[in-house]
């Protein structure tokens, strides 16, 4: 095993590690999947329950990812291997079989980005909400999206083959401001519209009768959001650290990483819904279309909005790009680690695979639904679940420990964590996966 014999990879600089987190949290979860979710579970109401996901349930659940990949120095599988005994080995698999799904549909929505940013280089975003819509519709699925997502897969398979993730951190300091920059220009600009109050109400006041009447639909949707934008319960978080050899404090890292994505997500929900109410769209009504459809029409609107949108919509086919490649990071190390395969048949065949999968995702978008739906809901909840069990109940002492270095003696707050983890944490992710399961059946 590589791991045994040669030196393991790890990162070339001090930040190495938090560019990369960052990178591969900040994607198509924060701008694409975030406000379709927010749309199609009420508004407010799963706002609320999201970022409770994301607090409770996500914070700690990230801290159990980065003790166990930095204390094994494996890949998910291996690491998995070494934590438990038994029926735990497979639980690694879970986390491989996850990341192949998600990764066959993010590759289609990612080409829709690249098509949405040349599109605007044609001048060709339509002001009009119901045009834009079915713009969206005939972009989204056929031959085009087919060939966009070949596209992106090769660029996805070329970086991790070369292993040039260096650039990682250069495209991350420059992308996550730009991000940033432009979508609260945006959130400006949707501020004057006419449908803003109304949108403001919908989106940041829960209503507690949808709460009431959703919450069986509701809380599965925010628990995989909340995992899907943080990229846990696939072993991403696992696999990044697990090349960290400095000793650094993880709950400063996690708090960065998750403040950066809610921040981003966050924003853009306060683009895309004055835009829609403006235009007098049912929230609901676009599906996974949302962001396409309300940026596309307010680009269409604005002066240089065709400028600005491609450089949006360029900058977040970049952001897409940095999780896609910690996706079929562990994938590959995976095949590399435990297989013995070298990293560029590795890299090659899972491609190959990949761009095959998602497919059907690019011919139907009731099918893309279905992968989304299950890898994130089911998928996701039920590895970071298994994971908490086996950190929170069979390997704690290790667990705080490993948490302890870089920050030191924890007293009180270790045990506060671990806790978390074996109770509220694994209570939540069985009733979301509960409810996930029975949605989804
Ligand atoms: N977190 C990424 C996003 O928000 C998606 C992702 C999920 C990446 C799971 C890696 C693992 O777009
Ligand atoms: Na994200």
């Amino acid at each position: 095993m590589s791991s045994v014999d040669s030196p393991r990879e790890s990162w070339a600089t001090r930040l190495g590690f938090i560019f990369a987190a960052v990178g591969s949290a900040v994607g198509l979860g924060n701008v694409w999947r975030f406000p379709f979710q927010v749309g199609q579970e009420g508004g407010g109401a799963f706002l609320l329950i999201y970022l409770l996901f994301i607090v409770l349930v996500g914070f700690p659940a990230m801290l159990v990812e980065f003790v166990a990949g930095r204390y094994t120095e494996r890949n998910p599988v291996g690491a998995l291997k070494q934590l438990g005994t038994g029926l735990w080995e497979y639980v690694g698999w879970i986390f491989v079989v996850t990341g192949f799904v998600i990764l066959s549909y993010y590759s289609v929505v990612a080409g829709w980005t690249i098509r949405y940013a040349v599109l605007g280089l044609q001048d060709g975003y339509l002001a009009d909400v119901e045009a834009a819509e079915a713009q969206f519709v005939s972009l989204a699925v056929g031959l085009e999206a087919i060939l966009l997502h070949a596209l992106f897969m090769a660029v996805v398979v070329t970086v991790v083959a070369f292993g040039v993730e260096r650039g990682i951190e250069l495209a991350v300091k420059v992308l996550v401001p730009a991000i940033i920059v432009i979508a609260v220009g945006m959130a400006i600009y949707a501020f004057t519209l006419e449908g803003a109050g109304e949108a403001y109400t919908y989106y940041l006041a829960p209503d507690l009768e949808v709460l009431a009447d959703d919450w069986r639909s509701i809380v599965p949707a925010a628990a995989g959001q909340a995992f899907f934008t943080l990229s846990l319960g696939m072993g991403v978080m696992l696999t990044y650290a697990s090349y960290l050899q400095e000793d650094r404090n993880l709950a400063t890292d996690s708090a960065i990483i998750i403040g950066f994505d809610t921040a981003i997500a966050f924003i853009v929900g306060l683009i895309v819904f004055p835009v829609l109410f403006t235009a007098g769209v049912d929230p609901a009504a676009p599906g996974p279309g949302a962001i396409f459809v309300s940026l596309a029409a307010a680009f269409g609107d604005l002066t240089l909005g065709w400028l600005v949108g491609a450089v949006f919509f360029a900058t977040v086919a970049v952001a897409a790009l940095s999780s896609a490649i910690s996706l079929l990071e562990v994938l590959v190390s995976y095949l590399i680690d435990e297989r013995g395969i070298g990293r560029v048949p590795a890299t090659v065949a899972l491609g190959g695979g990949l761009f095959v999968l998602g497919i059907p995702s690019a011919l139907d978008l009731v099918l893309l639904d279905l992968f989304d739906g299950f890898a994130d809901q089911i998928l996701l909840v039920l590895g970071g679940l298994l994971l908490s069990v086996l950190v929170g109940w069979r390997r704690s002492d290790l667990a705080i420990t490993e948490l302890e270095l870089g920050i030191g003696d924890l007293g009180p707050y270790g045990d506060a964590w671990i806790w978390a983890v074996r109770i509220p944490v694994i209570a939540a992710l069985l009733v979301a996966l509960t409810l996930g399961i029975l949605g989804y059946i």
